[in-house]
């Protein structure tokens, strides 16, 4: 198994160079299904996630092919099977938006219920219930989604979220596109990566109007076509590195990040004493040797502050000077890295949804073990700031979300490799 070896107190200076979002491309991806002619995507991020949903798409009946530079090409000209079994569910649940597609163009599915990252009981219902408002007949047994849509197909209705759910969102958008009529979503998520979906189903054919504010209003269309589109900037990386070179200390520009996918992190950045400023295509974002302030943030759906990026913010508070306040509202889970940055010297403690983290001085590197995605990540960042020597045990789940980052990472100046065993 991989393991990232880290020599941590290297400033970070130079230019890192933002993926397109994961959590965008996996959910386009599953636009393909949608129609016969072939969808294009371009930034697309070369992840584990990414070819995980090739290989779900491909058995699918989907033909993947990865271009030249960041493209791959997903054509459905017909849809081979409508089974998602569980291996091919359980390991990432962005591929349980598979299910609508398939019921909305084939008239029915069976699917997996999902796993991921085991931050939380991340529950679907609020997905079933809204395809069951768009007409579709769903029975759960032994671990799987039976649906079904009524002769005559999916029609369009008013579905009210009860929370804010991106994947809800996103998995109800897919589907409306393909539904007669119109579809209204009440309380939608608002995440950056809906406004890019609602882009890419609207070039296709279907219209989608306000995708990025709390309403949606989606037309569905009969047969939706292939076009070509690019993946919104990962504003999810952009954190993880913003927050790295606040750690590590440094002077970095970040190409391609966008500035407004991430106002509520610039806002802390600031607080506690970071720079960070739109720059040339970028974001640039800037550490001296001072002492950071603590800061408290709670993690809220956007524009809040993100939870995929409270781990990293943690990893940045456990050097401020003072105590900060660090509240989950998203994940009942999500403190896995608060042990693991403890290893390293960090004195945190956390009860319920909350963690305080009282600063120190300096952190010292140790062998430690990645837990989920965004807290392995963490652990990285800690290790820059670290003296000495940090080993990341289990990287699998960083190569899940984030492409070549010992690379990115040591472009900039960092001491970290990839000792496989
Ligand atoms: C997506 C992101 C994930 C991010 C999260 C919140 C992808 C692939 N993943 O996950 O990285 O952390 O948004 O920004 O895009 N819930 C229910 N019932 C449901 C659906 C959700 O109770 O049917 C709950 C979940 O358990 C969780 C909360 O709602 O506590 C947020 O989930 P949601 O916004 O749906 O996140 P995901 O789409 O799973």
């Amino acid at each position: 198994m991989d393991r990232i070896v880290i020599q941590g107190g290297a400033r970070l200076e130079g230019r890192i160079a933002i993926s397109g979002a994961k959590n965008s491309a996996l959910k386009l991806m599953a636009a393909a299904l949608l129609t016969d002619e072939p969808l294009t995507l371009t930034n697309m991020p070369r992840l584990a996630d990414s070819r995980f949903m090739g290989h779900l798409l491909a058995r699918l009946g989907v033909r993947v092919e990865e271009g030249p530079g960041a493209q791959m090409q997903l054509h459905a000209a017909e849809i081979g099977d409508t089974f998602a079994p569980y291996d091919l569910v359980r390991k990432m649940r962005a591929t349980f938006n598979v299910l609508g597609p398939l019921v909305a163009r084939e008239g029915q599915a069976r699917v997996s219920l999902p796993g991921g990252c085991a931050i939380g009981a991340r529950p679907v219902d609020l997905h079933l219930r809204a395809l069951e408002a768009l007409g579709a007949e769903i029975e759960l047994s032994e671990g799987y989604v039976d649906a079904r849509a009524p002769k005559g197909g999916l029609v369009g209705a008013e579905i009210d979220l009860p929370f804010a759910s991106v994947g809800a969102t996103e998995h109800t958008m897919l589907t409306a596109s393909l539904a007669r009529g119109e579809t209204v979503i009440e309380n939608a998520a608002r995440e950056p990566e809906i406004a890019d979906l609602g882009a890419c189903l609207t070039a296709m054919g279907a219209v989608v109007e306000g995708a990025g504010t709390s309403t949606i209003r989606i037309q569905g269309r009969e047969r939706l076509k292939g076009i070509t589109h690019r993946v919104v900037g990962d504003r999810i990386e952009t954190t993880t590195y913003a927050l790295a070179v606040a750690a590590a200390g440094g002077d970095a520009v970040l190409d391609g990040a966008v500035w407004a996918h991430n106002k509520a992190l610039w806002a802390a950045m600031h607080e506690a004493g970071v720079t960070a400023e739109p720059a040339d295509e970028g974001v640039r974002v800037a550490r001296n040797g001072d002492r950071l302030d603590s800061v408290d943030i709670e993690t809220q759906p956007f524009p809040g502050f993100p939870t995929d990026a409270q781990a990293q913010f943690m990893a940045l508070m456990t050097l401020a000077a003072g105590t900060s306040v660090i509240r989950e509202t998203i994940f009942e889970n999500r403190f896995m890295h608060a042990p693991e940055l403890a290893r390293l010297g960090a004195d945190i403690t956390v009860h319920g949804n909350e963690a305080i983290v009282r600063g120190v001085a300096r952190l010292k590197g140790a062998p430690v073990m990645a837990t989920d995605l965004r807290a392995s990540v963490s652990l990285v960042i800690a290790g820059l700031a670290a003296e000495g020597e940090t080993v990341v045990n289990r990287v699998y789940h960083l190569d899940r979300g984030f492409e070549r980052l010992e690379a990115k990472l040591s472009g900039c100046g960092a001491r970290i490799e990839r000792q496989s065993e």
